[in-house]
């Protein structure tokens, strides 16, 4: 008879944010202005002309909220570091209160037993370095190492797990190539530069940590299955460009092998010779690698879907989220093994897994009920015990996210919390979600079965 696979002991369960969408006070204490900023203060950026001025107020309410993840029985928080608190030009005159604003909120997670996590970089490049080329310039990548060592210094005595950056996809994609995030460029010819300038201070952060820090670094990729829309050819190779431009494009070279093929078909002339240099900066052996997984994605060809040709297929029979993204569990069973396929036994997290779905914009009788997070947390829970079954070395989960927050270009109007913010009063309420997840972790911390995850929410 096979065991039922556990959580291994030591599974950190955490919650995870990014300090422009919950912080608020910006360019508080000395701050530098970040290119989110600027972007949100640009009319026609941000849906309704949101922006990160007030947010979650975590910048004064941090207390109140180590407290509600204590009470939820969370161990572990990944948070970011706002860099433009640190150096307010990006680089240069480091600015104290910044510092001591992180320095904090760590003293107070580890007074409470919640294990911090670090993202040093969580798409809010200092405006300074962008007025100098930001992404695209090589020069990036010492600016970023420079940053990464003022945080080392600061806090690596304390924190086990630092990420270099969140998602560099997302920042390629949106901020350089579609431009519908910030710095808002729209450049095929920067595109592969910037792609590869991320990796290049991926690594350089990594070299920096060896030589500061004691504990563990690592990386958060998005990652998806790409599928195919049919067996038509075209669409097979359609998925493995897709796959090839999202998925591989960033994993391979940080894993040492080489940039996926494909991508000299995307970019064409664009795509540069990366040298040899630049592949073993590239290449730093990382502790652990952090994934971010929300769907899958259904792909076929699709000539003016430039420069990949490849575009997304909807699904009739499944469910969207709010963003449109269908929810596929079976995705992070999937993606979990074929990273493992790549990785071997390094340690996996689950750096964010989460849905917005529209929940009352207050709660009604002092409860906010989300039954569908629930019924998404718990399918993605049993998702990445069964990759577990199948030897996958996962560490830990974060759920996407802690609080309601700012959802970059959509603003306000998506909610992914499992605990509700009501903006006006700043009152944080736990959903049915983070009461589900909070039972969970119970449950599994007193050794209880975990396959038998709680059907019924608890009331408080
Ligand atoms: C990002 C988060 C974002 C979430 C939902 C991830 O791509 O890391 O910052 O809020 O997805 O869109």
């Amino acid at each position: 008879m096979s065991r039922e696979p556990r959580f291994p002991a030591g599974f950190l369960w955490g919650a995870a944010t990014a300090a422009y969408q919950i912080e608020g006070s910006p360019t508080a204490d000395g701050a530098g202005e970040s290119i989110w900023h600027r972007f949100a203060h640009t009319p026609g950026k941000i849906a309704n002309g949101d922006t990160g001025d007030v947010a979650c107020d975590h910048y004064h309410r941090w207390p109140e909220d180590v407290a509600l993840m204590a009470d939820l029985g969370l161990n572990g928080y990944r948070f970011s570091v706002s860099w433009s608190r640190i150096l307010p030009q990006g680089r240069g005159a480091v600015n104290p209160k910044g510092v001591a604003f992180y320095d904090r909120l760590v003293d107070a997670l580890l007074a409470r037993g919640i294990t911090p996590s670090v993202t040093l970089y969580h798409w809010d490049l200092p405006q300074a370095l962008d007025d100098l080329g930001g992404w695209a310039n090589r020069d990036v990548a010492q600016w970023f190492a420079e940053y990464a060592r003022v945080m080392f210094k600061a806090l690596g005595d304390r924190v086990p797990l630092w990420v270099t950056l969140n998602e560099p996809w997302v920042v390629m994609d949106g901020g350089y190539l579609h431009g519908a995030l910030a710095p808002g460029h729209k450049s095929l010819a920067e595109t592969p530069q910037v792609a590869i300038n991320l990796l290049r201070a991926h690594g350089a952060g990594v070299q920096a940590y060896r030589a500061e820090g004691k504990n563990q670094i690592g990386i958060v990729l998005n990652l998806e299955p790409k599928h195919p829309a049919s067996d038509d050819p075209k669409d097979l190779a359609a998925v493995r460009r897709a796959d090839a431009y999202m998925n591989r494009q960033f994993l391979e070279p940080v894993l040492g092998r080489p940039f996926p093929a494909e991508l000299a078909e995307i970019f064409a002339e664009h795509w540069p010779t990366v040298s040899d240099a630049d592949r073993r900066l590239i290449a730093q052996p990382i502790d652990f690698l952090g994934i971010n997984y929300y769907k899958r994605g259904v792909t076929r060809h699709d000539d003016r879907a430039l420069p990949v040709r490849a575009a997304e297929v909807r699904q009739p029979g499944s469910l969207y989220t709010e963003t449109g993204w269908e929810v596929y569990p079976p995705g992070l069973t999937e993606t979990l093994l074929w990273v493992r396929e790549r990785t071997g036994d390094l340690p996996l997290y689950i750096t964010e897994n989460g849905a917005a779905f529209p929940d009352p914009a207050t709660p009604v009788n002092g409860r906010v009920d989300d039954p569908l997070r629930v019924a998404y947390y718990q399918d993605h829970l049993r998702a990445a015990l069964d990759a577990i079954g199948q030897g996958v070395n996962l560490r830990g989960y974060f759920a996407w996210s802690l609080l309601d927050n700012l959802e970059w270009v959509l603003g306000y109007s998506k909610r992914f919390g499992i605990v509700h913010v009501d903006y006006a009063t700043q009152r944080r309420t736990p959903k049915a979600s983070a009461r589900f997840y909070s039972e969970v972790i119970r449950q599994v911390t007193d050794g209880r079965h975990p396959f038998v995850l709680p059907a019924k929410i608890p009331a408080t």
